[in-house]
């Protein structure tokens, strides 16, 4: 049974996306051992109360980012944690919390990284007027939005769309990139060659 670590601050569709690919075994072999919220207020901590999980609310506000992180990462190591999965996490990690992982953690962003980093992706993309976008899984390494592509999907932008439209699709495939991302990393049958994910043949 492998352990994962959610990290979140808001909304939380992503965190209840993986729960649920783990709760019918689309994720197999694992449960989420923690969620954790920098914000109290944060509608998924609320949702994994709800679903029984265990919990942490470590609020960042006020405190240096790597005092932050250590509070961090001692609950993670308590909890065991395999996996670390960033789902809406609005702060970068400390380098020092990247190093206690190395290629244990994995962000989901909203756009077809390298473009548009930072916040708000999907209206970049509108305003930008690509007529591709998607979002991206990838590993955190020590800058933004940054490291070794897991999982893209794409979608294309429509004449019809506005903002809100596209952020909802692009949403529906964020909710499949996450699983298959997990499901990817945690069978560990890649090597990453360069920035470049490789799957490893099956062995014969
Ligand atoms: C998601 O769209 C996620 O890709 C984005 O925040 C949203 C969280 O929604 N993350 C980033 O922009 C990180 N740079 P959720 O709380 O419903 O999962």
């Amino acid at each position: 049974m492998r352990n994962i670590g959610v990290v979140l601050s808001g909304r939380g569709s992503n965190f209840l996306a993986v729960a649920d690919n783990v709760a019918n075994r689309s994720i197999p072999d694992a449960r989420i051992a923690v969620v954790i919220s920098n914000l109290p207020e944060a509608r998924g901590i609320e949702l994994a109360r709800e679903r029984g999980l265990a919990t942490a609310v470590i609020p960042s506000k006020g405190k240096a980012r790597e005092d932050h992180d250590r509070e961090m990462v001692a609950v993670l190591k308590q909890h065991e944690v395999a996996l670390i999965c960033l789902a809406g996490y609005m702060r970068l990690l400390s380098p020092w919390f990247v190093q206690q992982f190395p290629q244990r953690i994995l962000n989901i962003h909203p756009s077809l990284l390298p473009a548009f980093p930072g916040l708000e992706a999907q209206q970049q993309a509108f305003a930008y007027g690509v007529k591709v976008t998607g979002c991206t899984v990838h590993f955190v390494d020590e800058e933004l939005d940054h490291g070794a592509i897991v999982v893209q999907r794409a979608i294309p932008v429509l004449d019809s769309d506005d903002e809100h439209s596209l952020a909802a699709r692009i949403l529906e495939q964020e909710h499949l990139a996450y699983a298959q991302a997990i499901n990817i990393v945690l069978e560990g049958n890649f090597e990453i060659v360069g920035r470049r994910l490789i799957h490893k043949k099956a062995a014969r």
